[in-house]
């Protein structure tokens, strides 16, 4: 036996991501009517996830104009994250309360928040709402915070059940986190009402819970200020809260791992605690972050004709994600609530067992949980993809969701 057998052989052996095996399967299949309702990127009419005009342009600028690729620190580009926090809070400069670090990717950005709050309270548990996007909790599990789940989802399984979010947060301790997506929430496409964000500010305020918003899909919900109204209201209602932001989607920059971390702190002391503590874990993990897609998108926002052509852009992938929603919701009095949600997922009423044999009949992939990106289909495929999986949809059982309420997973 080799001496690196031995070095691993205590591993536990690990089951492969479900969505990155999803991504493989789909290409595998030979079928030519096959059906991507899968992974989370944004396709046009006809299939494809281009980049963006706006972006090709930027990267030209780029390609042109740029002097040097030296070094810029463990925080990144600064210039992108003032212009990433103009963009969620609407103000101009990052407040006194308030620093950004550029991250690789929303997954950068939640890592070194979660690393960041089990260094300033290694006893704090995580409340995350169920279902959510499958890598949430396995990334505040790794920076070793103990994560809690919640009730989420009404019985029909396409609206939030904001009471029962509530009450089941009466058992979350002072210090806890209170993690929240900002918008077009992975995999439901609900969101909180204006109302509800200021009922769970409240709720934050009184029990001393720290709010985390992963914000991701800014923009493909109901425009770039509307999508960031949560977030806004959140952030002037607490002291303490971070903020991991994405510009994978908005900017179609998927594989360039564009993000950004904002943790805002009640007092001066506290935050420069915060971010010389959030810097030397980033220098740990990845030392710098890389610039490229930041420097593509600051270069965007930073040009007014560019930020124009962003803008139209992404307006565009907004109303055709609304397009195949409303037409997705016409067709069966189970899917209406889709017409309600925004962004790219909705979760449809399907078992595990429907989703498997959708895929094997009709070559419709999409994850176990019945998660569709609705950016996936299109005017040739719909016809085809609504009587695939329309015999199988279901009054929704919630109880596989609801039965983790409360429930502490192993850290
Ligand atoms: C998704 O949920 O499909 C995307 O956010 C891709 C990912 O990394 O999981």
């Amino acid at each position: 036996m080799t001496l690196s057998a031995h070095a691993f052989a205590g591993l536990e052996p690990q089951k492969p991501d479900a969505l990155l095996a999803l991504i493989a399967q789909y290409r595998a299949d030979p079928r030519a009517d096959k059906i991507d309702v899968g992974v989370g990127v944004y396709r046009t009419e006809t299939g494809e996830t281009p980049v963006m005009r706006a972006v090709k342009d930027a990267e030209a600028a780029l390609l042109s104009g740029q002097d040097s690729k030296s070094y810029l620190g463990a925080e990144g580009d600064q210039r992108f994250a003032q212009l990433i926090w103009q963009l969620i809070s609407g103000k101009e400069q990052l407040g006194a309360h308030c620093f950004g670090l550029q991250t690789p990717g929303g997954t950068g950005a939640l890592r070194v928040g979660a690393e960041l709050l089990a260094r300033a309270r290694p006893d704090a548990r995580v409340w995350i709402g169920e279902p959510t996007w499958p890598n949430h909790a396995p990334i505040f599990r790794e920076a070793g915070l103990q994560v809690r789940t919640h009730a989420y989802l009404d019985a029909s399984g396409g609206h939030i059940d904001f009471d029962a979010v509530i009450s089941a947060l009466t058992e979350a301790a002072s210090g806890d986190v209170l993690l929240l997506h900002g918008c077009c929430h992975n995999p439901t496409g609900t969101q909180f009402s204006g109302e509800q964000w200021m009922a769970l500010s409240d709720l934050c305020n009184r029990r001393g819970l720290v709010p985390f918003i992963d914000l991701a899909y800014q923009g493909l919900g109901d425009g770039m200020d509307e999508d960031a109204q949560g977030a806004r209201r959140m952030l002037a209602a607490v002291p303490d809260a971070l903020l991991a932001y994405s510009c994978d989607k908005n900017f179609a920059v998927y594989r360039d791992r564009v993000g950004a971390l904002f943790v805002q702190s009640g007092t001066e002391q506290s935050l420069e605690l915060a971010r010389g503590n959030a810097l030397t874990i980033a220098r740990s993990l990845w030392s710098m972050p890389p610039d490229h897609g930041a420097a593509v998108v600051r270069t965007i926002l930073d040009d007014p004709a560019l930020r124009t052509v962003w803008e139209n852009e992404l307006a565009g992938m907004r109303d055709r994600l609304q397009a195949v929603r409303q037409g997705l919701a016409a067709a069966h009095p189970l899917l209406t609530s889709v017409a309600t949600q925004r962004g790219l997922f909705s979760l449809l009423p399907l078992s595990v067992e429907a989703v498997a044999a959708v895929r094997r009949t009709h070559g419709i992939y999409m994850p176990a949980d019945g998660r569709i990106n609705l950016a996936g289909l299109n005017q040739a495929n719909l016809g085809r993809f609504v009587p695939g999986v329309l015999p199988h949809l279901l009054a929704r059982d919630t109880s596989i969701f609801q039965s983790a309420k409360s429930q502490e997973l192993s850290a």
